[in-house]
């Protein structure tokens, strides 16, 4: 038998045309495309070119674009049903249980043609948003708020979640929050995924794997970690005894670390500009201040005590970014899976159209 590598680290389990990633050179791209090329694009042209293959021209965004606000409502007796549906810390849950009832309420759940694949894509992108703005309010006894058509897929969601219009620059880092969230190869919410597209299994179903394998906090769970440690840590004065602490310890401090990037992630350096413009925006630069001196203390202590650096990942400066949005930390992993519900979309219909069975082995021991 094979060599068996623990965390399957190294291991090459598909080929896939959606994305690619140089881990040296700090290189992310989308079909062939760089991420710093695609981020002041609206979210909505990134989705269209994670799923079929190419950006679209005017045209075929306004289509797109089109489609997915005619699917942004949710059925009422969803909404209902989420009203009463009791949260934890951890909102991703709700999400899961509702992407469930969305299935059952989609008549197309179980066909498998093009043209149905087509709608449920529509249908999963468009609803995400709407289901965790509600399943929010519902849940702290708000009102839920209705979709506005007029706003862009990241505005919206910020607009259904507090109910009030967001600042221009709000909206965009939203936008380029879904978008640095959208895609990032075979990471363990899309390997699972695409495991469960390869029995064939429907799309409903394989996206549920994601969210399920998303919400640990080694993967998407981190963004909220990240959030939990900001408030831990309280200010910058007390950041150090913190960090180093944790280090003493053998913990993980959150946001840090990846399997595959040995150089900062490209969609941190993104995230980190945005969140410095939101703090400058906000009056108040104290979450960035300490975010960057996390940052500083943990790379002079991975280079003093490794020989070599630790970078943020995509969950530490997103993290922050939320924090200027106010968005509260329980949220956080299931606004990351608002953006990656694209990405996840497009390696499932990879899976279906060149598809064997994913079953490796186990040595047994
Ligand atoms: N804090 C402190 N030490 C760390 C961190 C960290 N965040 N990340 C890695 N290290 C250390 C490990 O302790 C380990 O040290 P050792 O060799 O002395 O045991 C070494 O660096 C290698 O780390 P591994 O955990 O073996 O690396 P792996 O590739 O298995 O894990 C992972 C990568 C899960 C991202 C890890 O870095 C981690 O747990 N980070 C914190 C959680 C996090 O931010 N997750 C989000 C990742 S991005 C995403 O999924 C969206």
């Amino acid at each position: 038998m094979e060599e068996m590598k623990k965390g399957l680290e190294g291991v090459v389990a598909l080929d896939t045309k959606i994305s690619f990633i140089d881990g040296i050179q700090g290189i992310l791209m989308y079909r062939g495309i760089r991420i710093e090329d695609l981020v002041d694009l609206p979210y909505d042209a990134v989705s269209y070119l994670l799923i079929n293959g190419k950006l679209p021209d005017e045209a075929e965004l306004n289509e797109y674009s089109l489609k997915l606000k005619e699917n942004r409502h949710i059925n009422c007796k969803l909404v209902d049903f989420l009203k009463d549906l009791s949260l934890g810390s951890e909102e991703l849950d709700g999400l899961r249980t509702a992407i469930s009832c969305t299935a059952h309420f989609d008549e197309e759940n179980n066909h498998h043609t093009v043209d149905a694949n087509q709608n449920k894509t529509a249908r999963l992108v468009a609803k995400f948003p709407t289901i965790v703005a509600a399943l929010h309010r519902g849940s702290h006894g708000l009102d839920v708020i209705s979709p506005d058509n007029d706003l862009s897929h990241g505005a919206n969601f910020l607009y259904m979640l507090t109910g009030r219009m967001p600042t221009e620059l709000e909206a965009e880092a939203m936008e380029k929050d879904l978008i640095l969230s959208a895609e990032h190869e075979l990471n363990p919410s899309t390997f699972s995924l695409r495991i469960a597209a390869s029995t064939l299994s429907d799309m409903y179903s394989a996206v549920i794997c994601g969210l399920c394998t998303l919400k640990g906090p080694l993967h998407g769970g981190a963004r909220k970690g990240v959030m939990d440690m900001m408030d831990e840590i309280g200010n910058i004065e007390n950041a150090k005894d913190y960090v180093l602490g944790k280090l003493e310890r053998k913990e993980k401090v959150m946001g840090f670390g990846h399997r595959v990037y040995k150089t900062y992630d490209p969609r941190a350096k993104i995230y980190k500009d945005v969140a410095r413009r939101l703090a400058i925006e906000n009056g108040d630069t104290s979450w960035f201040d300490m975010a960057e001196e996390i940052e500083h203390i943990l790379y002079h202590e991975f280079v003093e005590m490794r020989g070599k650096p630790i970078y943020p990942n995509v969950d530490f400066y997103s993290a922050v970014v939320y924090k200027y949005l106010d968005v509260p930390a329980e949220l956080a992993t299931s606004i990351f899976a608002m953006g990656r519900v694209s990405g996840w979309i497009a390696h499932c219909m990879e899976q279906y159209s060149d598809n064997r069975v994913i079953r490796p082995r186990a040595h047994t021991i």
